[in-house]
């Protein structure tokens, strides 16, 4: 069954933002590998992330990121299952809106 996550969170104040650019590139490969696809916009500040595919696989995924520390205050806003892919074409976009 395909699951979505949606969640919300903000970016730790000494994160680098290099190292976010190599999580990105990380996370798309790790996603595509387990067959999950999504968005994350990021506007400097905050997070909000939709991540789709296999629900175990996409609750593996969340753990990971619920457990970085790269970000806090994190709140999920939705956890659902989903008939279709919303974001199929790429393991993970970013969006900066910065
Ligand atoms: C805002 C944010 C979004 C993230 N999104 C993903 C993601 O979509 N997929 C992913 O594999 N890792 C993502 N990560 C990185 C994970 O938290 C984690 O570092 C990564 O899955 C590697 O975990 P591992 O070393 O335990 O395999 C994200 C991290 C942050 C801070």
């Amino acid at each position: 069954m395909l699951t979505t996550i949606i969640y919300r969170s903000h970016l730790r104040e000494d994160a680098p933002l290099k190292a976010l650019e190599d999580m990105v590139t990380a996370a798309n490969i790790k996603n595509r590998r387990s067959d999950v696809t999504g968005i994350l916009l990021f506007n400097g500040h905050h997070f909000f992330q939709l991540l789709e595919g296999p629900e175990e696989q996409v609750k593996e995924i969340y753990r990971c990121i619920c457990n970085d520390p790269r970000h806090h205050n994190i709140v999920e806003l939705m956890c659902d299952y989903a008939p279709a892919r919303r974001f199929g074409k790429v393991g993970m976009e970013l969006f900066d809106l910065q």
